[in-house]
């Protein structure tokens, strides 16, 4: 995350009832006084300001429902096209005074502009209109997924979103005994969740009592929402999206570039930014499928077994995503989260933390929770039901890693915090 608030972009829930997310691009005096306009209106978040046409190229990424632009920041008509051509929000454009009538028409050509603007823009009188285009093509994106929705109950709901890849590059360390119950844990405290397996064969459907169909590769044959809905089994208030039904289907993920529709990156953002979850959850496996998922998530949680062996795989997976995958996910570190599970009379959790920064060479991240060996966790996935609700202890140690990740609106990174330094370079703004 850096300092002017990008992630929060990428990161916006799309409920209606939320404010819409804003990029202002343009020379830093003009962006100064479009933020002081909007500041107060609760229907816009301004999520991230743009002062040159490279760094508005690149805040693109965080899917903006709505971008400003002064078209001063680019040479001329040519290139202030091509860029926006790219951009998936809405668009409202300010073009110089002595923009012609031809370059003023060709840029309102351009699919996502709804408005064009010659010397002035008043955004009194354009607010509105921006508000109603930005809701309009929310729902359009959504394409009527609200039947499935667990939409949360009363409140205004979250203004963040969290995507968790739950991970270790180990099998049988509790993966997914902790990625089903935290999601689980997730939907009942009302988030929108949705919790997708990568395992093939996945235990989703085993562990949670779903039929081995519909299940993600339902995605593939139509990689919409829609298709996104028709890929959904429910555990009660939990959407899941189960994992491939064998090693062939698992293969053809695993060949299948991630710029494709069919991507699982893919599936993964239309549920962040079209299909209205808070919350989701990935069980990701120990496969190169991994980094699929990492690569599109804000939040790692990694499980590990309190042995000096847990120790080494899981400072070889912080290695991996911190060095190996850096610059290929946008996992702050303070967003990984450890979680011992299967305490017994192995390593405590202060000399597992202690061997793991030694093995690191620097202090690694903190274990957030420790759970219990406990026969009734595995008794209750054998029957299948959720431990969470066969076991008191066990729903007691997984708390404190729900508290931590489900504060989506004071997380890390996420925050809409009252007050918050946007570094300009030239002036910092404070929101
Ligand atoms: N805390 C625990 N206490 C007892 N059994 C556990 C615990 N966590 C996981 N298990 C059991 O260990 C096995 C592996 O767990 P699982 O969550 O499937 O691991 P992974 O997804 O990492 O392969 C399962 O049979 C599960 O029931
Ligand atoms: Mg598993």
């Amino acid at each position: 995350m850096n300092a002017n608030g990008t992630w929060q972009g990428t990161l916006a829930s799309s409920n209606t009832h939320e404010s819409v997310t804003l990029l202002l691009a343009g020379p830093v005096a003009r962006c100064t006084a479009w933020h002081t306009a909007l500041q107060a209106d609760a229907r816009f978040r301004v999520t991230s300001l743009a002062t040159d046409a490279q760094d508005a190229r690149a805040k693109l990424s965080a899917h903006p429902e709505i971008l400003l632009l002064d078209a001063a920041l680019f040479a001329g008509p040519g290139p202030l096209v091509d860029f926006l051509t790219a951009v998936e929000g809405a668009v409202y454009v300010l073009l110089p005074p002595q923009a012609t009538p031809s370059e003023v028409e060709g840029v309102r050509q351009v699919e996502m502009v709804k408005g064009v603007f010659t010397g002035d823009i008043n955004l009194l009188e354009l607010a509105g209109r921006m508000y109603a285009d930005a809701l309009a093509l929310r729902q359009k994106r959504a394409g009527g997924l609200d039947a499935v929705w667990n939409r949360p109950t009363g409140g205004s709901g979250p203004v963040g979103l969290r995507v968790i890849t739950v991970w270790n590059q180990m099998g049988g360390v509790g993966k997914t005994t902790i990625s089903t119950n935290l999601a689980y844990e997730a939907a009942r405290r009302g988030f929108p969740t949705l919790l997708i397996g990568l395992g093939a064969p996945d235990d989703l459907p085993l562990i949670l009592g779903l039929k081995p169909s519909p299940n993600i590769t339902s995605w593939w044959t139509n990689s919409s929402p829609d298709g996104l809905r028709l890929s959904i089994q429910k555990v009660d208030t939990l959407d899941v999206i189960a994992g491939f039904p064998d090693v062939l289907s698992e293969a053809q993920a695993m060949s299948t570039p991630v710029e494709a529709p069919n991507s699982i990156p893919n599936l993964i953002k239309t549920a962040a930014h079209y299909a209205g979850y808070a919350v989701v959850v990935v069980d990701a496996p120990p496969t190169s499928l991994a980094a699929n998922a990492i690569s599109v998530s804000n939040t790692l949680v990694l499980v590990a077994r309190p042995s000096l062996e847990g120790v080494m795989r899981t400072v070889e997976a912080y290695r991996t995503i911190s060095e190996r995958l850096a610059g290929e996910h946008r996992i702050p570190s303070n967003a990984v989260h450890v979680v011992l599970n299967r305490m017994g009379d192995r390593l405590a959790a202060e000399e597992w933390h202690r061997a793991a920064s030694s093995m690191l060479g620097r202090s690694f991240p903190p274990i957030i929770a420790q759970i219990p060996d406990e026969a009734a966790i595995g008794h209750a996935q054998d029957q299948r039901r959720v431990p969470l609700a066969a076991s008191d202890g066990f729903a007691r140690a997984l708390k404190p890693l729900a508290d931590q990740l489900l504060q989506i609106n004071s997380a890390p990174g996420i925050a809409s915090s009252p007050k918050k330094t946007i570094n300009l370079g030239i002036v910092k703004l404070k929101v």
